[in-house]
């Protein structure tokens, strides 16, 4: 018996000594010490031995199979990384070849204009409204009735606003007014803010108008608030992101939830005030809608008029971009061609 077993060991350790590979020693652990193995063979048969027997023979079966185990491992761990240093000798990749090239991207000159627009305003404490008080999908309610629109008012037509086909009086919204009302209708004043965004209006597409555009809104209201602070902020505005002390005029105007209401220009950029093609050779540009709150907007939002005024005012984002860059055709923004995008 213990003869058979020295065989055993014998046998093994050449094995394992000649093995060159994974496959060698699998193979090895799977003849020698697995259950099915030569060793466990001998194991499962010592109870038929003497006691004397069984001690010397068990012990020397278990020296041998913790020997084997053992060199096994060492042998392995040997083979393995020859393996791996063969395969990163093979598979060695040249680093001095050029990368994957991943354009960087740019922010569009929208959301830069928008960015810069919001930082002006921000810079006289104005902060941007939630996104909940500032839906593109909105209610006629809120765009328009709250907002004092007669319920005959032509812009509430549905060649100028677009009206879901699913749910009643629920609209794209066609200004950002709207967040006028949901800002007053969720904080008291005072309230100071500016909102951003995306509205519609069912037109003709041209290089001067497209379905789609940005505005942003403006917001103040508190106690004593005059039309000299409505002057004041948007001069500064103009003064701000135009540059320099460019000319404004403030011309009378309507709009249902303002009293008074005004629309302001800005000295033409392009031909500075002589008339040219730009400014339609009025020498002007409109770039804003503006006036005090309504009493009855106000009041539609449970803001006690005699307490409290305020100012609102509406830009183009799309106007105010082409007007800095120069750029002729609104569609421009949304055509998505990167010659266009990557020179801003
Ligand atoms: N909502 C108006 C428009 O779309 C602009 C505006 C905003 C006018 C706020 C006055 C006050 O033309």
């Amino acid at each position: 018996m213990q003869n058979t077993l020295n065989k055993i060991y014998e046998e093994a350790k050449n094995a394992i000594t000649n093995a060159s590979s994974m496959n060698d020693i699998e193979e090895i652990k799977l003849n020698y010490l697995s259950r099915k193995g030569e060793l466990n063979s001998i194991k499962k048969n010592l109870k038929d031995l003497s006691v004397e027997e069984k001690k010397v023979i068990g012990a020397l079966a278990n020296k041998i199979s913790t020997e084997l185990e053992e060199s096994l491992t060492k042998k392995s761990e040997a083979i393995y990384k020859k393996e791996l240093d063969s395969k990163l000798e093979k598979e060695k990749i040249d680093i001095t070849l050029p990368g994957d090239f991943l354009p960087f991207g740019k922010i569009h000159p929208l959301n830069q204009t928008i960015d810069e627009i919001t930082q002006i305003f921000q810079g006289m404490g104005f902060s941007v409204i939630s996104n909940e008080n500032n839906p593109e999908l909105e209610t006629e309610y809120v765009n328009f009735d709250c907002l004092n629109f007669p319920q005959d008012h032509p812009a509430r037509d549905m060649q100028d606003t677009f009206y879901s086909t699913v749910a009643p009086n629920v609209i794209l919204r066609s200004q950002t007014s709207g967040s006028q009302v949901r800002e007053l209708l969720t904080h008291k004043p005072p309230v100071r803010i500016i909102a951003p965004g995306r509205v519609y209006r069912a037109e003709s597409v041209s290089a001067r108008k497209n379905n789609l555009f940005h505005q942003i809104e403006g917001l103040l209201v508190d106690k004593d608030i005059t039309f000299g602070d409505l002057k004041g902020v948007l001069n500064e505005f103009i003064r701000v992101y135009f540059g320099g002390s460019r000319p404004t005029r403030f011309r009378t105007s309507f709009f249902p939830f303002t009293e008074p209401s005004a629309e302001i220009d800005v000295q033409c950029i392009m031909c500075q005030g002589k008339g040219c093609r730009t400014c339609s050779g009025t020498g002007w540009l409109e770039i804003l809608g503006a006036g005090m709150v309504d009493p009855n907007v106000l009041k539609n939002v449970g803001v006690d008029p005699e307490v409290y005024s305020g100012f609102a005012f509406g830009m183009g984002v799309e106007r105010l971009a082409m007007l800095k860059w120069a750029i002729d055709d609104i569609r421009l923004f949304f055509n998505n061609d990167t010659r266009f995008l990557k020179q801003f």
